[in-house]
C-alpha cells in the first residue's frame, strides 16, 4: 500500500493560512540559515501529490507551477475543469484515494488544506504527519484540520528544532 504523508506547516495556534487564504506570514518567516525543512529529501521521495481546490488555485497563481515531474491531483466539486498542471477529481474523494494507493507506485503528498485534510484524517488515509510549527500566533485562520469531531491519535517519531524557532514533528498513524 503507498503512504500518504501530510507534510505541512501551521503557526503555532494551528492555522495554515489567515483567513483569506495569505500565507506569507510563513513563506516570509525569518531563515537566516537557509533550512530547507527537509523539503529537498522529502520532495524527491514524491510521487505524486494530492490537494483541494483552493490550494490548487493559490499554487497556480505562483509563476510556475511546482510540481512538474509530480503526478496531481486536485479535488473539486466543479466539473469541467482541464489544466495541462493537473488531473481534476470530481468522484468521491475516499474511494479515490483508496484506489489509487491500491496502485503501485511512491510517497503520496498529501498538501493539503484544511477541509481536504480532515477527509483524510476522517478516513484513516494518512499515515504520516510532517508539520513544521512556526513560532507565531495568527489568532485566527484557516485550521489544519476543519473543525469536527476526529479523535485521532498519532505516534511520535520524530522532532526538530531549527535555529529560527521551528519545529518539526513527525507523526505516524497508531
Ligand atoms: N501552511 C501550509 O503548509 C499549507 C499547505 C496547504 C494549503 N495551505 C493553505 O490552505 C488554504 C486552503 O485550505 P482550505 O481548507 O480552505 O481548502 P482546500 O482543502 O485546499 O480545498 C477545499 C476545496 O476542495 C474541494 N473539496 C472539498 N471537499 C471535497 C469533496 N468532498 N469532494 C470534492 N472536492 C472537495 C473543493 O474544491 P472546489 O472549490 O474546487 O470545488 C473545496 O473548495 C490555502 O490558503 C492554502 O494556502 C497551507
Amino acid at each position: 500500500m503507498r503512504k500518504i504523508s501530510l507534510y505541512i506547516a501551521a503557526s503555532l495556534d494551528g492555522y495554515i493560512a489567515k483567513s483569506d487564504g495569505d500565507i506569507k506570514w510563513l513563506v516570509d518567516f525569518p531563515n537566516p540559515e537557509k533550512d530547507d525543512f527537509g523539503y529537498n529529501h522529502f520532495i524527491k521521495e514524491v510521487e505524486t501529490t494530492l490537494m483541494g481546490g483552493v490550494t490548487f488555485r493559490q499554487i497556480a497563481d505562483f509563476e510556475e507551477w511546482p510540481y512538474p515531474d509530480k503526478e496531481n491531483f486536485v479535488f473539486t466539486r466543479q466539473r469541467g475543469e482541464e489544466s495541462a498542471l493537473v488531473t481534476f477529481i470530481t468522484s468521491d474523494v475516499v474511494d479515490f484515494v483508496k484506489e489509487l494507493r491500491k496502485k503501485k507506485g511512491g510517497l503520496i503528498w498529501l498538501i493539503g488544506g484544511g477541509s481536504i485534510n480532515t477527509i483524510f484524517m476522517q478516513n484513516d488515509l494518512v499515515d504520516e504527519i510532517i508539520l513544521t510549527v512556526v513560532p507565531i500566533v495568527l489568532g485566527d485562520g484557516i485550521p489544519l484540520f476543519a473543525k469536527g469531531d476526529l479523535n485521532k491519535t498519532m505516534k511520535l517519531q520524530k522532532t526538530e528544532a531549527f535555529s529560527n524557532g521551528m519545529v518539526q514533528l513527525t507523526y505516524s498513524k497508531q
